[in-house]
């Protein structure tokens, strides 16, 4: 029966309305919910504070930066650095604010060496050697100044007053603070706030720390320029050198953030943006997808489809290692690497049945890489939104505070490949592209991701070092597939990063039936007794109109929508 007119008139617009919402490209529609997906509950609700206020995305993305330097500085924090992955939705406009860490002008190639030629244990991680020149506050500047509407104090206020006023220590961060009690013990003013009675403290403990409180207020009063010319900078090159370093005033005047293209891809018609170098990770999985695309994932049974994902995973791994570095440094054949027609020669390489040995993959010469890190997803109201993967490399950074700051130094030098044939502490090898010069960002696997499908929309991505891409290769299948945020920040995982040669996996990412089939076909597997990673994911359902945000249930962060 027809609907009476009135009806089909009103009918008819909805359903022109529909088909041209549907059309419309994601840039033009406006989700009319804002979400924060964060590694902790205190730094989601910063960022919701500043959207109360009227900020937009790129506001809320500095405030839940500079809350997560106070209250989860296991993973980042001002004195390192990280990829801010934009989208504007005003006029659509992608883009990645590259305020990565850079060496330090006094760096040189062999510098970690010692009188053998061998890299010296440790010194690219525990020491003021460790540091390069910071970018997370010249991002967040750029944030402020170029995308935000809010004044920097306003964004700066949650986090100061979580600096002077505390939060409570959670089994996380007792553990890693036990972790890295030796390192602590051995410097005062770090022992005060962070030991009791020289361990760790009990869970529930407040921690106040008054020093970045004052390095965040003069931050706030004097602009974040002041970290790199001013009263704080000062402190910076005087504190490291005094730890030993080597950073000079000239180094911290002459960063600079860069914007960069994203790297942008295409996989059974979702649109994948994600982050160019020197990140390795918008590559890796733009050329994993690449290599998926000729096989329908969904008509296989489950071992073959994770053969294939593992094996695509191989191989992005492999072209990290051999041809990724700073772009401002070293040519890369990127365009090669993501085009299709690469993806089709190397799966003509993949068998079935079979998995291929990494040593019978093209060969590389032996760089590096660390598991801490952090990452925020945020989408505003009106459809702007950030990725931002933030880092200070290692657990604590180097563990070393300068002296008066209140800051945690990174040891992102250890990204580097401090000699080619000579594995990082991850495992993770490279070759020339990625050695240390001065001025020179380091390689990361760092992948703020947005995916873009009929479907509708994800904002993910994850600390975790040489396991970051793979899990936002997994996440985008997944989302792809139909899950929710929070199934997809729950799923166990798989990872093989080329070498070493192994399949890992998470408890429960593997059947008994699908370990046997992946064995019978030549994998050598080693189950994870702690698992990896702490996805942030917001989703966005363009037919529904829901908006959903989830932290992974290996952390102990916070989704929200709002
Ligand atoms: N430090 C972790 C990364 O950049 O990949």
């Amino acid at each position: 029966m027809m609907p009476a007119p009135r009806f089909r008139g009103a009918l008819i617009w909805f359903v022109a309305f529909a088909l041209v919402a549907n059309a419309l490209p994601a840039a033009e529609r406006v989700p009319g919910k804002a979400a924060i997906a964060s590694a902790h509950p205190l730094a989601t609700a910063a960022g919701h504070e500043i959207l109360e206020k009227g900020g937009n995305a790129f506001d809320a993305a500095v405030a839940v930066t500079a809350a997560l330097a106070v209250v989860y500085p296991t993973g980042s924090g001002l004195a390192g650095g990280g990829f801010y992955l934009l989208h504007r939705a005003s006029d659509g406009r992608d883009v990645m604010i590259d305020a990565r860490e850079k060496a330090p002008a006094a760096a040189s190639r062999d510098m970690f060496l010692g009188p053998d030629g061998n890299p010296v244990p440790g010194l690219s991680l525990n020491s003021a050697l460790a540091a390069g020149i910071a970018g997370e506050p010249a991002g967040m500047e750029h944030l402020v100044k170029e995308y935000g509407r809010l004044p920097l104090a306003l964004l700066l206020a949650p986090a100061i007053r979580l600096a002077h006023e505390g939060f409570p220590v959670t089994p996380h961060l007792r553990a890693v603070i036990e972790y890295k009690r030796e390192v602590f013990a051995k410097q005062k003013e770090v022992a005060r706030i962070w030991l009791r009675h020289g361990a760790a403290p009990p869970l529930g403990t407040v921690i106040r720390q008054p020093q970045l409180a004052r390095t965040l207020e003069t931050l706030a009063k004097h602009g974040l320029r002041d970290f790199y010319e001013g009263a704080v900078s000062r402190q910076l090159v005087a504190g490291v050198r005094q730890l030993g370093g080597i950073w000079t005033a000239e180094d911290l005047a002459a960063y600079r953030i860069v914007e960069r293209a994203p790297i942008v891809g295409e996989y059974r018609g979702a649109r994948i943006i994600s982050a160019p170098p020197p990140s390795s990770g918008g590559i890796v999985l733009v050329e994993a997808l690449n290599v998926l695309s000729g096989y329908d994932l969904a008509q296989l049974d489950s071992a073959t489809r994770k053969h294939l994902i593992i094996a695509s995973m191989k191989r992005g791994h492999r072209d990290r290692a051999v041809w990724l570095g700073d772009p401002d440094f070293v040519e890369m054949p990127v365009a090669e690497l993501i085009h299709p027609y690469y993806a089709a020669g190397l799966r003509a390489s993949i068998r079935l049945d079979r998995a291929m040995p990494s040593a019978e993959l093209p060969g590389i010469l032996p760089a590096s890489q660390g598991p801490q890190t952090t990452h925020f997803s945020v989408l505003d109201a009106e459809g702007n939104r950030v990725a931002g993967t933030i880092t200070l490399n290692f657990l604590f950074g180097s563990g070393l505070v300068v002296p008066g700051t209140g800051l945690f130094l990174n040891n992102e030098m250890d990204d580097f490949s401090k000699k080619a044939g000579v594995p990082n502490g991850f495992q993770l090898v490279g070759n020339a592209a990625n050695e240390i010069a001065p001025g020179k960002r380091m390689l990361s696997s760092m992948t703020p991701t947005f995916i873009e499908s009929p479907r509708g929309l994800m904002i993910a991505g994850s600390p975790g070092g040489s396991y970051i891409t793979g899990m936002v290769l997994l996440a985008t299948l997944d989302f792809l597939d139909g899950r929710s945020a929070a199934e997809i920040v729950a799923a166990p995982r798989i990872h093989h990063q080329y070498l070493p040669d192994v399949l890992q996996y998470e408890r429960d990412a593997l059947t008994p039936t699908e370990i046997e089939s992946l064995t019978k076909r030549g994998y050598t597997l080693r189950e994870s007794q702690r698992g990896w990673g702490n996805l942030q994911v917001v989703t966005w359902d363009y037919a529904s109109g829901r908006v959903d945000a989830a932290s992974d249930p290996r952390g102990e962060g916070e989704g929200q929508v709002y």
